[in-house]
């Protein structure tokens, strides 16, 4: 009887205890982290196995951590919300210093996320910042190969010119963009410029030292973006060549402003082949964010023909990893604080299985397990010290 009531009372403090957490703001006011789970209920499910689950996990606040554009936990201002857009860090990965209407690129895939920067600077000297978005490389058309050489006309020898040393200017054209370098010599074409890598379909290329009074050999060479190469026919140019001098900058174009771009992305092979065409002769570097998230794109698992679709945007990287982490743990940094966002140390090297940003550098969770652990503290490894010995090899 005893033992009948005891269990009745068990189940009883049960049932109050489901009750109590029905009705907790815990699991009834985020009906929006259902959308989450709807697709992650296998990690969620596993997460919640374990000994040490974080608070705002078990809270199913999804949206705080993950995702872009959330309020985070302390109501950011406008002035917050101002510097979160100049969180992007833009690397340039090319820059062209010639200006042209039309720019060519060609640019890996790996590491380049969801879109380009583009940074122009027209003859009125200002410089502008856009971006251009950009497709996974699986989804953009392939340009193909069809094999042929590119064709090389209109070679232009521009005459010597005197500077230090004297040099020689050439220019032609290719009826698609390619790299550029002179091959010249005086009797043979032992001689060759710098290879021009940008692409172009206008190359100008300057040669230097030469020897005046002299009558060179030269021949113009071009490679396409497949590799296919043409070299000219051997012309010849002396002091004596007339020269045609370089065309001048027509001085309407000054007053143009850079207004319009347009561009156009293809693939080849996994690079991207970019052509962004101005309205007006134009400097222009293009850069990428290392702080975007690459983005997801859903198959659907029934239907063949539904299309793919795009995943919710995610914070990127370093919001996630630290910044929502620094808003609830505002003690942080004047407490625990061991150094976050540094690289390793010469001669340390970082274990496999700690996570880092894209650069390299270590933040919270390269030392905490995201969401849930079998560790106290959530740490990586069963123990404080095994956790530090994985990177300062001397704490053992
Ligand atoms: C329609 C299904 C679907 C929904 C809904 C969905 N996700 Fe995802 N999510 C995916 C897929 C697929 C991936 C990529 C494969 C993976 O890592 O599991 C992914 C990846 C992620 C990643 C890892 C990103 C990375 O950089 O690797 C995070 C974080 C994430 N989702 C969070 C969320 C959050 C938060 C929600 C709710 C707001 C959500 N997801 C809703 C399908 C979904
Ligand atoms: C306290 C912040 C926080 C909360 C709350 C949180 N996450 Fe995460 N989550 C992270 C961090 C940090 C990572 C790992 C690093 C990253 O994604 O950049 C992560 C990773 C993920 C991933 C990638 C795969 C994996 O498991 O590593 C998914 C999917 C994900 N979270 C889903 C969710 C879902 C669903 C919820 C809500 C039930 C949620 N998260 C709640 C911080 C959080
Ligand atoms: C929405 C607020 C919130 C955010 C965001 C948040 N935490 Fe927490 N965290 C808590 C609370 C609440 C606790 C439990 C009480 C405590 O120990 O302070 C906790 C506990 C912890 C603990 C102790 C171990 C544990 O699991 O209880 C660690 C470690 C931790 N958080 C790390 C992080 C990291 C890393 C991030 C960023 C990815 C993060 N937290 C983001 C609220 C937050
Ligand atoms: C170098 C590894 C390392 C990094 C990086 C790290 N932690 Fe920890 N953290 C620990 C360890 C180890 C503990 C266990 C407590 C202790 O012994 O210091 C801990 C404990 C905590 C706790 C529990 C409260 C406490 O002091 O006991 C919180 C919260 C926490 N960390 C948050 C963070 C946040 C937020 C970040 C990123 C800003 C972070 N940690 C980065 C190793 C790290
Ligand atoms: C992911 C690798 C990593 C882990 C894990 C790690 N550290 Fe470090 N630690 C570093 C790096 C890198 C620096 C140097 C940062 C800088 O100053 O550039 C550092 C610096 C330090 C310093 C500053 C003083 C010094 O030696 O220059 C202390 C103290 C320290 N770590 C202690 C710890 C402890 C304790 C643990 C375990 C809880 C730990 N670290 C875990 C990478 C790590």
């Amino acid at each position: 009887m005893v033992r009948t009531m005891k269990y009745c009372y068990r189940a009883f403090l049960l049932l109050i205890l489901v009750a109590l957490l029905a009705s907790s703001p815990a699991s009834g006011g985020n009906n929006r982290a259902d959308q989450c789970l709807s697709c992650h209920d296998k990690a969620y499910n596993k997460a919640m196995m374990n000994a040490y689950i974080h608070e705002p996990f078990l809270e199913k606040k999804c949206f705080t951590c993950h995702v872009d554009g959330e309020e985070l936990p302390s109501a950011s201002s406008g002035q917050e919300r101002s510097k979160r857009q100049q969180r992007s860090k833009i690397t340039w990965l090319q820059k062209h210093y010639e200006p042209a209407k039309t720019h060519f690129f060609l640019l890996p895939s790996k590491n380049i996320y969801q879109k380009l920067f583009v940074q122009i600077k027209g003859p009125d000297n200002k410089s502008r910042i856009t971006s251009i978005p950009l497709p996974p490389i699986g989804e953009i058309s392939t340009l193909a190969n069809d094999g042929t050489q590119p064709e090389i006309s209109n070679i232009q020898f521009h005459g010597i010119k005197r500077g230090v040393l004297y040099s020689a200017i050439i220019s032609w054209e290719t009826d698609r963009p390619a790299n550029g370098q002179v091959l010249y010599g005086i009797g043979s074409f032992n001689q060759k410029s710098n290879l021009d890598v940008h692409l172009k379909k206008r190359h100008i290329i300057s040669i230097s030292p030469i020897l005046p009074g002299k009558t060179y050999n030269y021949t113009v060479a071009s490679t396409d973006i497949h590799g296919n190469k043409s070299i000219s026919q051997p012309l010849s140019f002396s002091t004596d060549t007339p020269a045609i001098p370089l065309p001048q900058p027509d001085p309407a174009i000054l007053e143009t402003q850079v207004a319009q771009l347009s561009h156009k992305l293809l693939a080849v092979d996994d690079l991207y082949f970019i052509t962004i065409t101005a309205n007006a002769p134009t400097h222009m570097s293009i850069g990428k964010d290392d702080n975007l998230r690459p983005q997801i794109t859903i198959q659907s698992t029934g239907n063949e023909n539904d299309p793919p679709t795009t995943h919710i945007a995610l914070r990127n990287s370093r919001e996630t990893n630290i910044r929502v982490c620094l808003t609830c743990h505002t003690n942080y940094q004047t407490e625990s604080s061991h150094p976050i966002d540094v690289g390793p140390r010469r001669g340390m090297i970082f274990p496999d299985d700690y996570p880092l940003f894209d650069d390299g550098k270590m933040h919270c969770i390269t030392c905490h397990d995201t969401h849930a652990s079998q560790n106290e503290a959530r740490i990586r490894r069963p123990t404080k010290q095994e956790l530090c010995i994985g990177c300062h090899k001397s704490y053992g």
